[in-house]
């Protein structure tokens, strides 16, 4: 049995419902303060805490609260990398309270009050009764202080900005946790808990990471206006704060101590297509067939859970796939790799395998009751492996390494991992053979699923590069999967929450995500569906998923235009591989995310709530049409149904990939775009790698590489990372950077491309490409200082439906 402080703690967590938070004024506050040794003291009627403080990093410190009410004081967050864990212990000094000074802030407290100072001059301050307790339940409560813009918080419904918004960390399957989600887009919390707020302060940026796996809250002035607040639930919090002023500067600091996503293998930012409901061989091969004869590239097909015996894990359903090792290679003789979907839930039924020895290990989660916790999801009853305990992650790995390699299967999806229940509540789940309780490892369930599933992938080959999808998480989940945004609905209300809910996952360190493109539950229209499409075709992550019941949305399943339209986002998206592969390279060097709100480069005020539009990288901007059939501004041009939108052009000269043409930007455009139109600009000063070879499948070598050259006042630049593209070898440094700089004068072009690095130069071959200029032209292009001059002839390339003449 736990002790009863920790079933208490348990059962608060049970009963409270999503939104709900402690009132303020049931904590208690610190009425004295003193030093001993290293930490503050801070003492209430109720409680005593200790506050210590540490320089993790140049710009970032750690403050921990440790609270005397807390039965169990261990951190059990595996969110900051080992790297990180240790920091240098600073000494208080007196003065007007106690203070901490590090490289990166100042910090005094007073009894019931924290002031902040960061080296960029933002100040974070809380309130008199700043500081509360009540039992383990921990409290700050700041000032909003001319805070306009909040920032981050993993996975969330709604828009970009939490400024006036109320946010709960807790994971849940949507779907079973709120009724009516199909028609919402308010609800929370969603699968991805990570309390990390982003404040923006004038035009300066703060980084706050509150590290507690417990549930919590975070309140932005929705309950008490001109105040926001954290609350936790239990457990000890340590917070981290992290110094701007750029937003990229909070953002690779944060990642720098939560983790990066891995450079992913090229196959797994192609095309995905996936359905639950496709149930057999015949399927499949009918999947192949289908994409061929439409020319659709696609780099995966997905099985869902239909493709197992009864819902049983780590099985097949032998009648209808007789062979998946064969199939799969057959699959893969075409380019096209696979995915399985992977439950956490053990189907509870002796004489299974799988369940049998996992019992024989004792790997299974247990109830208070010391028998084995029982859920149920598809396969009925089910039990859950602990992925916490290293003997249950060695037993998964183990079953799942042989399946991957028995079945010739390349990537896994780790679905109902929040982990979902059933009518058996998830609270009663117990950890580490049934010592603690559900809350420690509640939001950290997925997470440990997902490094248990990676050291699979490591058992089999060490050099490999892994693909992994997971529906749940939290912070740190980025190194070990990819994300998608779960359970949405084919609507257009889900369209356009798709942009900040991606976006705010991609600021919180998760930047390989995406949404269900075509919308899950429901049925999608073909105007829906292309439109999904263009918003979606340069999410970090590209899948087409539905639900059995609703009606199928493959590209091919509407009308021709429909299908013309689609093929192209598809086509574009692969022409953009090497363009996606940079920004993931990127990611990995610095944490910047593929995709990016407006606010990462530009400063205005115009740009804080700005979630309708977005960043690729640091050269494309996207600004999809999100509405449609009747809604929105629909107006017609040359006999054309076109959709209106108000587009913010950021300052400087911004290419526009439908007309063909240069604007001036720092205004407000009214763009009318037709429905094959997606409205795509490139900045003054890009280079954009581009594929303009056959693409069939995966199979793409991006050895041959046109550089898409925009300049208009700005010359233009780009650092190109070279590696295998196949091995995890460039983390031990194997790979090389070609410096590429181009100058457009009139009438000739001079590319300078100079490789340096641990890598083969010459191994990628570069060709220019020049937009927006007419006429006879000379490229004169220096690679590592030999010169080629050739002359440039008009040519065309395409961008989703749109033929462009260049020089090339
Ligand atoms: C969950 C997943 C969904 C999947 C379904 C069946 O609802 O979120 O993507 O298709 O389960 O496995």
């Amino acid at each position: 049995m736990p002790s009863d402080r920790r079933a208490v703690s348990t059962l608060r967590v049970t009963c409270m419902r999503f939104g709900q938070k402690v009132h303020p004024l049931n904590f208690d506050y610190g009425n004295s303060l003193f030093v001993l040794g290293d930490s503050a003291h801070l003492a209430g009627n109720s409680f005593r805490l200790q506050i210590r403080c540490e320089e993790i990093t140049g710009c970032c410190t750690r403050l921990s609260f440790d609270n005397a009410n807390v039965a169990d004081k261990r951190q059990y967050s595996d969110a900051i990398i080992e790297a990180c864990r240790e920091g240098r212990s600073i000494s208080p000094a007196l003065d007007e309270g106690v203070c901490f000074q590090t490289r990166s802030s100042t910090i005094v407290i007073g009894p019931a009050r924290l002031h902040i100072r960061m080296a960029t001059g933002a100040v974070l301050e809380t309130t008199e009764d700043g500081i509360g307790i009540n039992g383990e339940q921990f409290l700050l409560n700041f000032r909003m202080g001319g805070a306009s813009g909040f920032y981050g918080f993993g996975e969330r419904t709604r828009r970009l900005n939490k400024h006036g918004d109320s946010l709960d960390f807790w994971n849940v399957d949507v779907v079973a946790a709120f009724p009516h989600t199909y028609d919402r887009d308010d609800y929370d919390p969603a699968y991805v808990a990570i309390p990390f707020a982003i404040i923006k302060t004038g035009t300066v940026y703060t980084g706050v990471y509150f590290d507690n796996p417990d549930r919590a809250i975070i309140d932005i002035g929705k309950i008490r206006s001109g105040q926001w607040l954290y609350q936790s639930m239990g457990g000890n919090t340590q917070v981290y704060l992290i110094n701007g002023p750029r937003l990229r500067d909070v953002v690779r600091g944060f990642t720098e101590l939560t983790g990066r996503a891995e450079v992913p293998p090229v196959w797994s930012i192609g095309y995905h297509q996936c359905r639950w409901g496709y149930r057999s061989e015949a399927d499949f091969i009918a999947l192949k067939e289908h994409f061929k004869r439409h020319d659709i590239p696609v780099s995966a097909l997905w099985y869902d859970i239909d493709y197992m015996d009864g819902y049983r894990l780590f099985t097949w359903d032998r009648e209808d796939f007789p062979d998946p090792a064969v199939l799969n290679n057959e699959l893969k003789e075409a380019g096209i790799r696979t995915v399985t979907i992977m439950d956490p839930g053990v189907k509870l039924e002796r004489g299974y395998p799988v369940y049998d020895s996992g019992k024989a290990e004792d790997v299974f989660c247990k109830a208070v009751s010391g028998k084995e916790y029982v859920g149920r999801v598809w396969p009925g009853d089910t039990v859950f492996p602990d992925f916490t305990l290293e003997a249950a992650r060695d037993w998964w790995a183990a079953w799942l390494a042989k399946f991957l390699s028995e079945n010739a299967v390349d990537g896994v999806w780790l679905d109902m991992n929040d982990p979902a229940t059933g009518f058996s509540a998830a609270e009663d789940m117990r950890f580490a053979n049934g010592q603690l309780p559900h809350a420690k490892y509640h939001n950290q369930y997925a997470h440990y699923m997902a490094k248990a599933s990676r050291e699979a992938f490591a058992k089999l080959d060490p050099r490999a590069r892994p693909f992994l999808l997971t529906r749940s998480g939290c912070t740190g989940t980025q190194r070990y999967s990819a994300i998608w945004t779960g359970d949405n609905a084919s609507n257009w209300k889900h369209l356009r929450m798709a942009i900040p809910s991606t976006l705010n996952l991609g600021l919180s360190g998760v930047v390989f995500n995406g949404p269900d493109v075509g919308g899950f539950m429901g049925h999608t229209t073909a105007e829906l569906l292309i439109r999904w499409y263009q918003a979606g075709f340069l999410f970090p992550f590209f899948r087409n998923h539905s639900v059995w019941n609703s009606k199928s949305q493959e590209p091919w399943q509407f009308n021709p235009q429909c299908l013309a339209y689609v093929r192209e986002t598809v086509v574009t998206r692969y022409r953009l591989l090497p363009y996606l592969y940079q920004c993931f390279f990127v990611h990995y060097l610095s944490g910047d995310p593929v995709l990016r709100p407006l606010l990462y480069d530009y400063d205005g005020k115009e740009f804080e709530d700005l979630d309708d539009q977005f960043l690729v990288g640091d050269s494309i901007m996207v600004a999809p049409i999100l509405e449609g059939e009747e809604q929105g501004r629909e107006i017609m041009v040359g006999g054309r149904k076109c959709q209106v939108r108000h587009i913010v052009l950021p300052p400087g000269w911004w290419f526009d990939l439908n007309q063909g043409e240069w604007l001036e930007g720092n205004r407000i455009l009214q763009y009318a775009a037709g429905l094959e139109e997606v409205p795509l600009f490139v900045r003054d000063g890009s280079i954009i790698p581009y594929y303009n070879g056959p693409i069939r499948n995966s199979f793409i070598t991006l050895q041959e590489i046109e550089l898409h050259i925009f300049s208009k006042q700005r010359p233009a630049r780009l650092a190109y990372f070279i590696d295998d593209r196949e091995t995890r070898d460039y983390q031990a440094g194997r790979y090389g950077t070609a410096q590429i700089d181009a100058r457009v004068d009139d009438g000739e072009i001079n590319v300078g491309i100079t490789e340096a690095g641990d890598y083969e130069t010459g191994t990628v071959n570069f060709r220019p490409v020049l937009y927006g200029y007419q006429g006879q032209w000379k490229a004169v292009t220096a690679v590592n200082g030999k010169l080629q001059t050739r002359s440039c002839t008009v040519q065309t390339r395409s961008w989703v439906c749109k033929h462009l003449s260049v020089l090339a």
